[in-house]
């Protein structure tokens, strides 16, 4: 026979198509797309009743990241791993964080060594938090050119923020590499204002978490960001955008021609500012930046979500435990001000059956936004595809058999990460994967997880067409041409 594996009597989804199809793999490969492929000799996978999808790439997710004061994001590779597979979840990018002082070589090689010990294929992006001149003259060029085309940046949070003329040396630094730049948008002031007035006031429950950095400081910061990536002329994509007043901010720069990208996730569309208000410190479980809104605004993020402005759903997973001592949401104790919990919520296993059930199952979006939505788009926005995010010959053989009538509610367990809560906990979901395959072999089947950890492959990027600068600059003066 021609194929190792036959994926058969499956309906083949991509962000264009849906087609009845069988698919051929050879290797780690998909060779052949088509009716009725010859089995002879090759494993049969029967995807009859299935949706065969690309597997997810979650563009935007921590796994073992350290941060400035020594904790650890809990999940170790081999664990996110899991969890990415039992949600139909085959590509990451995740993060290597560089702190103040440090040059950026040593960092990233730490953080492909662990990433190395996993299961689910990754690339990075680069956290810059000192953009010192060695590190825009020197390192900036050697991790892009490495294969790691994205530089990430925070402009609020005590520790990694950076302020405004740091903002445009790493934005000029990515422009002369040739990199994507990803944002956290928030204003770091402001909500050190609002925050010394409610601690002040007494106000310290984890729901004050949410009155310390409202809406208007994300679209300030979200207009903020743009306007300076228009000054240097460098492509940037807004994260986790929690509304529809920040995704008006991306489409009226979208609207004029800017290359701005928008990405939201799970946790702005299906909780909300009520469930940090839960009793007693349960609140904490839901304490992420931005911070969940409301009905009004997941309904926006739709709409937008539907316009294009928003076009990738990340997890933005963030392994913090809840009921563990000493670590994690009570670190500092259940009676924490709502400045000492940690921020994000896990959610590597729960993105794909949120945004299939609450998209696709509710009727508000069709099955090849679902695909572009949960892979293509991110693929082809950090310069993975066609490797990943498609089903096309010559493509990786990452896929998803999804059962789209499956009914499911959302336990931790199922979750399959190290944390020991889900903020989805109850939820009921229609659609769920019930077979993931990552490069040509099955890694999950039935919610068992069967891949070797140290299978992971590091993914290079090279450079790509949908990133380069458009060449609009104020004046026609380049002022990221000068080493400054
Ligand atoms: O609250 C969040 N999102 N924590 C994770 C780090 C970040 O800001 O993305
Ligand atoms: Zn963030
Ligand atoms: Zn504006
Ligand atoms: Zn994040």
């Amino acid at each position: 026979g021609s194929f190792d594996r036959v994926v058969r009597g499956g309906v083949v989804v991509t962000g264009s198509d849906t087609v009845r199809a069988d698919v051929g793999i050879t290797g780690e490969t998909i060779t052949a797309i088509g009716l009725d492929l010859a089995t002879d000799g090759a494993e049969v996978i029967d995807a009859g009743g299935l949706l065969v999808l690309p597997g997810g790439v979650d563009p935007h997710c921590h796994i073992e990241q350290l941060d400035p004061d020594g904790s650890s994001y809990e999940d170790s590779f081999a664990q996110a791993s899991a969890a990415c597979f039992a949600g139909g979840t085959t590509s990451v990018i995740t993060f290597a964080a560089q702190f103040k002082g440090q040059r950026l070589g040593p960092v990233l090689a730490e953080y492909h060594r662990r990433a190395a010990q996993g299961m689910v294929d990754y690339s990075f992006h680069q956290i810059i938090n000192d953009p010192f001149y060695a590190v825009v003259q020197e390192d900036i060029p050697e991790v892009v050119a490495s294969g790691v085309r994205s530089l990430k940046v925070f402009l609020t949070y005590d520790d990694v923020r950076i302020d405004d003329r740091q903002y445009l040396r790493v934005l000029a630094a990515a422009r002369r590499a040739g990199a994507i730049v990803t944002v956290h948008a928030e204003n770091y002031d402001a909500i050190g204002w609002l925050t010394e007035a409610l601690l002040k006031a007494g106000m310290t429950a984890p729901k004050y978490h949410a009155w310390a950095r409202p809406t208007v400081i994300e679209r300030e910061a979200t207009h903020r960001a743009i306007a300076l990536a228009e000054l240097v002329d460098q492509p940037i994509q807004i994260f986790h955008v929690s509304g529809p007043e920040p995704a008006h901010e991306i489409a009226a720069a979208q609207d004029r021609g800017l290359k701005v990208w928008g990405e939201t996730c799970p946790q702005y569309l299906v909780l909300d500012a009520a469930d940090m208000d839960r009793p007693g410190f349960e609140g904490a479980k839901f304490v992420c930046s931005p911070a969940p809104r409301g009905q009004a605004e997941s309904d926006g993020l739709w709409q937008a979500i539907r316009a294009g402005t928003i076009d990738i759903i990340s997890s933005d997973h963030s392994g913090h435990s809840f009921y563990k001592e000493g670590i994690g949401k009570q670190r500092n104790g259940t009676d924490a001000p709502f400045t000492r919990i940690p921020n994000g919520v896990p959610g590597l296993a729960a993105r794909m059956p949120i945004i299939f059930s609450e998209g696709v199952s509710k009727g508000r979006i069709d099955l090849q936004t679902f695909v572009r939505l949960t892979s293509l788009n991110a693929a082809k926005l950090f310069g993975l595809y066609p490797r990943k995010g498609t089903i096309a010959p010559g493509a990786d053989a990452d896929l998803v058999l999804w059962d789209p009538t499956r009914k499911v509610t959302i336990t931790n367990n199922l979750m399959q990460h190290a944390i020991d809560y889900t903020p989805y906990e109850g939820l009921e979901v229609t659609g769920w994967p019930q077979i993931t395959i990552a490069r040509g072999r099955v890694v999950m089947q039935d919610g068992v997880v069967t891949a070797e950890p140290g299978s992971a492959k590091f993914l290079a990027r090279g450079p790509y067409d949908l990133i380069r600068p458009r060449g609009v600059l104020p004046n026609g003066f380049d002022a990221s041409a000068i080493m400054i």
